[in-house]
Order: C-alpha cells, then sequence, then structure tokens
C-alpha cells in the first residue's frame, strides 16, 4: 500500500469531487504508519486537508477512533467488570462549566461506576483538573492501580489523560493546529473519543456545546458534531446521548478553579445556581439510565434528586476527596472564606437588562489566571469571578456586576477592560436570553 493513492482516494477527482470512502486496512496503514515514523508529516497534512474537504463516514471515523484508540495503552477495568456498564460524561468544553464536579459524585451516589479521565484549561475554556487541583493535597495524577482501586471503592474516580493514551492524536492535533485543518467535524470526534474511550468506559453522556463560549459556534455546527460523535460510537459498539447546550454566557455564578468546587458543592447540598442545578440532574438521569439503573429519564431524574436531598452525593464528593489525598477539613473550612488578595468588583456603567458574554468573559479569566494560553503555564487556584448579576437581569448604574478575583495585581489591567466589555446593556431583554438551556437531545 501506498500513502500518496490513499491520499488520492480520500481527495478524489474532477469526476468524483468528494472522494471515496477509506477501507480499514488504509486508515490503520496511515494512522500506524505515521505513529511508528514511516510516514512524513507532509503526506498526513495532505490527508487531513483532503478528510477536512471531503469528511468521512462514521463508519471511517469509528475505525480512524478505533486506530488512534489503540495507538497507545487504555484502562484495563477487567479486574472489577463486575461494575460495569461503565459511565463517563464528556462536555466539549465552556465557562464555569463545573458540571464534571458534582455529576460524578451524584451519578456514583445513584450506584453507577464512572471513570473520569479530564482535561485541563486551555485558552478561554476551565479544565476539570485544575478545579480539583485546587483542594489543597488533591492529585489526579492517579497511577492504573490506583484510578482502579479508588474507582471501585468510592464508585467515582478523577484522573488527567497520560502521555500513553491516544499518542496518535496528539501527532495528529499538533499537525491539524498548523495545517487549518482542526475544524472538521469527523477528526474532532476521532481526537476527543479516541481518549474517551481509552479510559475504559462502556456508555457516554456528552455535553456538546454551542455558542460564544464553545467550541462550536452555532447551534448547526455543535448538532453535526453531537451526531457523528453519537454514531461513531454507536459504530463502535458503546452506548450514548448527546445533549446540546446553550454556552452564550457563563454558567452558574461562579467562574474560577476553587470557586467552581464551591459551586459544585453548594449544588450537592440542593442549593445552587438553577441552570448548573438542571444541567447537572439531567446528565445524572442519563447517566442512571445508560447504565441500568433506572428505566426512564424521569426515573433518573427521581433518584438523581433523592441523593442530594439525602446527602449520600455530597458525602460520595468528599469520601472521593479524601481517597484522592485532599484535606476535607480544609476544604470545608476554605468554602466561601478562601480568596485571593488581589480583588476589584465591577459595577454597572448604565440601567437597563444586561447580557453577559460567555467567551468575553472567558478570556477575561484567562488574564486573571483561571486559565492558561500554554499548556505549561500555571493557573492560579483563586482567580475568577463572582457573579452578583446574571444575564437577563435588570441592574441601575452603580449595582455590583461581579467580584472579580485575579493572580496578582497587575492581571486586572487586561482582565477588567475585558470584563466591562462582556456586559451589555439594553432596554428590552436580550434576545439570546430567551435561548433554551437544553437545545436537543441525539441518540
Ligand atoms: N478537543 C479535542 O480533544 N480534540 C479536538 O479536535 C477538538 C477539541
Amino acid at each position: 500500500m501506498r500513502a500518496v493513492d490513499v491520499i488520492t482516494k480520500k481527495r478524489g477527482s474532477l469526476l468524483n469531487p468528494k472522494g471515496e470512502e477509506l477501507t480499514k486496512e488504509e486508515i490503520e496503514f496511515i494512522i500506524n504508519g505515521y505513529v511508528e515514523g514511516k510516514i512524513p508529516d507532509y503526506q498526513i497534512s495532505a490527508l487531513l486537508m483532503a478528510i477536512y474537504f471531503n469528511g468521512m463516514t462514521f463508519a471511517e471515523t469509528g475505525v480512524l477512533t478505533g486506530t488512534m484508540l489503540h495507538s497507545g495503552e487504555t484502562m484495563d477495568l477487567s479486574s472489577i467488570k463486575d461494575k460495569a456498564p461503565f459511565v463517563d460524561k464528556h462536555s466539549t468544553g465552556g465557562v464555569g462549566d463545573k458540571i464534571s464536579l458534582p455529576l460524578a459524585p451524584l451519578a456514583a451516589a445513584c450506584g453507577v461506576y464512572v471513570p473520569m479521565m479530564s482535561g485541563r484549561a486551555l485558552g478561554h475554556t476551565g479544565g476539570t483538573l485544575d478545579k480539583l487541583e485546587s483542594i489543597d493535597g488533591y492529585r489526579v495524577g492517579l497511577s492504573p492501580e490506583e484510578f482502579v482501586k479508588i474507582l471501585k471503592n468510592g464508585g467515582y474516580a478523577m484522573t488527567g489523560q497520560t502521555k500513553a493514551i491516544a499518542p496518535a492524536d496528539r501527532l495528529l492535533y499538533a499537525l491539524r493546529d498548523v495545517t487549518g485543518t482542526v475544524e472538521s467535524i469527523p477528526l474532532i470526534t476521532a481526537s476527543i473519543l479516541s481518549k474517551k474511550v481509552a479510559e475504559g468506559s462502556d456508555c457516554f453522556v456528552l455535553d456538546v456545546k454551542y455558542g460564544s463560549g464553545a467550541f462550536m459556534k452555532t447551534a448547526q455546527a455543535a448538532e453535526d458534531l453531537a451526531n457523528c460523535m453519537v454514531n461513531t460510537l454507536k459504530a463502535m459498539g458503546k452506548k450514548s446521548v448527546a445533549i446540546l447546550t446553550n454556552m452564550q454566557t457563563p454558567l452558574g455564578r461562579k467562574v474560577g478553579n476553587f470557586l467552581e468546587i464551591e459551586e459544585s458543592v453548594e449544588i450537592l447540598q440542593g442549593k445552587g445556581p438553577e441552570d448548573v442545578k438542571e444541567l447537572t440532574i439531567l446528565f445524572g438521569a442519563w447517566m442512571c439510565l445508560l447504565g441500568g439503573k433506572v428505566k426512564t429519564v424521569e426515573e433518573g431524574k427521581a433518584l438523581c434528586q433523592k441523593a442530594i436531598e439525602n446527602g449520600s452525593a455530597l458525602q460520595k464528593f468528599f469520601e472521593n476527596v479524601a481517597a484522592q489525598g485532599g484535606n476535607v477539613e480544609k476544604l470545608k473550612a476554605d468554602l466561601n472564606v478562601r480568596r485571593s488578595p488581589y480583588k476589584k468588583e465591577l459595577f454597572a456603567k448604565e440601567d437597563g437588562f444586561i447580557y453577559i458574554d460567555a467567551y468575553k468573559c472567558g478570556i477575561a479569566s484567562c488574564s486573571l489566571g483561571v486559565g492558561r494560553n500554554r499548556t505549561d503555564e500555571a493557573v492560579c487556584p483563586d482567580a475568577g469571578m463572582i457573579l452578583h448579576r446574571v444575564s437577563g437581569d435588570m441592574v441601575k448604574k452603580g449595582d455590583l456586576i461581579m467580584e472579580v478575583f485575579g493572580k496578582n495585581e497587575e492581571c486586572f489591567a487586561a482582565a477588567m477592560p475585558l470584563l466591562e466589555d462582556s456586559v451589555t446593556y439594553s432596554a428590552q431583554k436580550d434576545s439570546k436570553c430567551s435561548d433554551k438551556l437544553v437545545l436537543k437531545i441525539i441518540e
């Protein structure tokens, strides 16, 4: 087999501009050859561009995902297979998106086993691992043995993706980044799922976000990605559901690392903002359904509600914190008290209904130290914002809109103008206020 023949087959010709479907052998030849260093970057770049223009079928995307997945190590959960089916949740990322933090203990309290491998903050979006590490002592770099033990004992475990997971994705992503081929639905699907499936789950609840603060800017693009992910998982013999959610304005009232831990605890205490509560219960219900604990989503919602009301979900969370090295007593004492000493307040500039843009807020939070622009940058655990007013609220000039916490005094020079700019004022509510939080559910 020659790489050039696979490239021209996908590229097509004047008579056949859409190209042809690649076989399993062809995809494996290309991906394995690339990882082994036998096929050069320039040929893979050409193939990526052909895929960008001509797409892939769900079957091809499934084979690509499987090949990328098997390019590295996978989590071996066979020693606890009696706990299966394992169910995980993945979010395409957003601003103030802390749902995984209350969701994993909630699902575990309902009897679902959740092996969760998460990512770090990058650009304007936050990262679950950085949020967890803001808890004193909490370790996310678990060995596979520790991961399995904590999962078995507590019903869930949280860890990071190691370099050994899907090395093909790391190589391909770096190439996509510099060849203008990141925004390809089958390539995004294979990239996300090769890493997710490697953690050993059987079922997946996918939060596919759309809007300014999301990776996919329009509802249509998010729906296309959601369809591709669900059908690719189906082709790989996995169960999944994709839930399309709104990310035009920040989720909840707290954005940051430790600040989002606080809001997650509020949710597990039966308090907290309605939007975070709604998504946590909905995703929890679907995890219960896919995990075989209930027969309907409504039953799942009731089970989740009960696990919050009787305190078992919060108990699971504290048990996990202890199991992963975190200091539970210090965490409890820090809640609503631990704050960065660098603080500013943002007041309303005029009267009117406000709208807070998620992307602008995310970029500002990155300047504050919540996230990072380069993978080797450190984040600040206590940086972030507390929103006292949210999109759709009526304000009077001078009202407090948000408290802002920075990593140092200097960061406010960049962050405050961005935050000022993230808030718009109008005589009527912005039309985006009537957009639903959950747009569509795709099975
Ligand atoms: N996230 C990933 O992991 N991969 C992509 O291609 C896009 C988003």
